[in-house]
C-alpha cells in the first residue's frame, strides 16, 4: 500500500462539506445581491419592480401552448439565475373563489381555535392565526369550493415551470391582524428547517439541490397594501451557494433588513420564489387591514412534502365535483390541473412484486393516470376508488 504525505491528501479534492468554523463571505453575498433585473430579459413582464418581474396574466391565454411555455421559460430563468422571485397579478382573475375560501378558512380556525396544542414556528399567539394543511382541510369541508380553486391552470403551469410534472401540492393558510410581527429572514424546505450544524452534514451538491425540490408561493387571500408586510424578499440572494449555512448569522440578518424589498398585492395575485431567496414575512403596521395569505410549497416528485396528503380521501369527496366538471368541459386544462394537485403523480416508492411496470414502459400507473383514465373510461365512483386503494395497498412492502 502506498502511504501518501498529508499535504497530497488535502490537496486532492476539496471538502466536501461546508465548515461551520468558516463563516460565509458576507462581501460575495454584497455582490450577487447588487444585480440588477433587466427588464429586457424578461420580455413577457408588465414592469419590474424592485429587481421583482411582475407578470400581469391578463394579458395572455393560458389555454395557448406557445404562450404558456414562452412564460413558463422565463419563470425558470427567474428562479434559477435572475432575482429568484416574480408575481403574478390576476393569478385568480375572479376572486369568488377566494372569497368562498376564506370563508371556509375561518370556520376551520374557529373549530381549531379551541385547541391550544398548535404551533406556528415564527409567529406568537394572538395576532397570527394559522392553518397547516390547509389543502386537505380545505378539500374535506367544501369539495366544491376545493375543486374550484385547485383547477386553476396558471398553479399547474407555474409548479411545472420549476418542477416538472408529478408535483405535489401542500399549502398552509397565514392570517396576520394589525401589530402581527414580521418573521426573520430564513430560506425555506428542505436545507431551510435544518439547524445548520445539520446543514453542515449535507454535502455541498445538496445544498443547491435543495432548491430544486421546491416552489415556494402564496396567493394573496385579501389585499396587501404598503405597510401590511407582504413579503419581504432580497433578490438574487438563491443564487448564494452557502446561503444555508448563512442566514442564521446576524451580519447577514442585517443586511437583509437593510436591502431587503416588499411588493404590494391584490387580492387574487400570486407570488413565487425559489427556496432558497431570503425572504420573510413583514409585519403589519396597518390599523385595519387582516393580511391573508394562502402560502403554498410545491414539492417535486423527487422530494418529500413536508406535510402528508391522503389523496385518496380528497378523492373520494371530489369525485362527484369532478366528473361534473369533466362532463361538462371534458379534459380541460382546469381538469387537468385539479388531478394533479390531488393525486400523487409518481409511482414510486412502490412494491416491484405487486406492481410490475406497465408494458413497454418503466413505471407502474400513477394515480394521476388512473384518475384521468377514470374519467375518460366513465368507471363509476367506487371502481375508481377501488383501483386507488389497490394502488396504495400494492405499493407497500
Ligand atoms: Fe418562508
Amino acid at each position: 500500500m502506498i502511504s501518501k504525505s498529508r499535504d497530497a491528501l488535502s490537496t486532492a479534492v476539496s471538502p466536501r462539506l461546508y465548515s461551520i468554523n468558516r463563516p460565509p463571505s458576507l462581501t460575495a453575498f454584497k455582490k450577487l445581491c447588487s444585480e440588477e433585473t433587466l427588464t429586457e430579459q424578461y420580455p413577457l413582464s408588465a414592469a419590474v419592480e424592485s429587481n421583482v418581474p411582475i407578470y400581469d396574466l391578463l394579458n395572455f391565454d393560458s389555454n395557448d401552448p406557445a404562450t404558456a411555455t414562452s412564460l413558463q421559460d422565463e419563470w425558470h430563468h427567474i428562479l434559477l439565475s435572475g432575482p429568484g422571485v416574480f408575481v403574478l397579478r390576476h393569478m385568480y382573475f375572479d376572486t369568488a373563489p377566494l372569497e368562498k375560501a376564506n370563508s371556509i378558512f375561518q370556520k376551520i380556525i374557529d373549530a381549531e381555535r379551541s385547541s391550544s396544542s398548535k404551533g406556528d414556528h415564527f409567529a406568537h399567539h394572538g395576532k397570527n392565526d394559522r392553518i397547516w394543511n390547509s389543502f386537505s382541510k380545505h378539500g374535506l369541508q367544501d369539495p366544491v369550493s376545493f375543486v374550484d380553486y385547485y383547477s386553476n391552470h396558471w398553479l399547474a403551469l407555474v409548479s411545472e415551470a420549476w418542477l416538472g410534472p408529478g408535483y405535489r401540492v401542500t399549502s398552509q393558510v397565514n392570517i396576520v391582524r394589525p401589530g402581527g410581527d414580521a418573521q426573520t429572514a430564513h430560506r425555506d424546505y428542505h436545507l431551510g428547517f435544518q439547524t445548520t450544524e445539520e446543514c453542515a452534514r449535507y454535502p455541498k451538491a445538496m445544498h443547491i439541490a435543495s432548491q430544486f425540490l421546491t416552489l415556494q408561493g402564496a396567493v394573496a387571500h385579501s389585499d396587501m397594501p404598503d405597510g401590511t408586510g407582504s413579503t419581504r424578499l432580497l433578490p438574487f440572494s438563491q443564487r448564494f451557494e452557502e446561503g444555508f449555512m448563512a442566514y442564521r448569522l446576524p451580519e447577514f440578518n442585517e443586511y437583509f433588513l437593510s436591502k431587503y424589498v416588499s411588493l404590494p398585492l391584490k387580492m387574487g395575485d400570486g407570488i413565487f420564489f425559489n427556496p432558497a431567496l431570503f425572504h420573510a414575512a413583514g409585519s403589519n403596521q396597518s390599523l385595519d387591514i387582516i393580511r391573508k395569505a394562502n402560502l403554498m410549497q410545491i414539492s417535486s416528485a423527487f422530494g418529500k412534502t413536508m406535510e402528508t396528503i391522503d389523496s385518496l380521501i380528497l378523492i373520494e369527496q371530489c369525485w362527484n365535483t369532478l366528473k361534473q366538471k369533466y362532463d361538462s368541459e371534458g379534459l380541460s386544462y382546469g381538469v387537468k390541473a385539479f388531478v394533479s394537485a390531488v393525486a400523487d403523480g409518481y409511482p414510486f416508492p412502490t412494491n416491484l412484486d405487486r406492481r410490475s411496470p406497465a408494458p413497454g414502459g418503466l413505471a407502474p400507473e400513477t394515480q394521476q393516470q388512473t384518475v384521468l383514465r377514470a374519467l375518460q373510461e366513465n368507471w363509476d365512483k367506487q371502481h375508481v376508488l377501488n383501483i386507488l386503494h389497490r394502488i396504495v395497498e400494492d405499493s407497500e412492502a
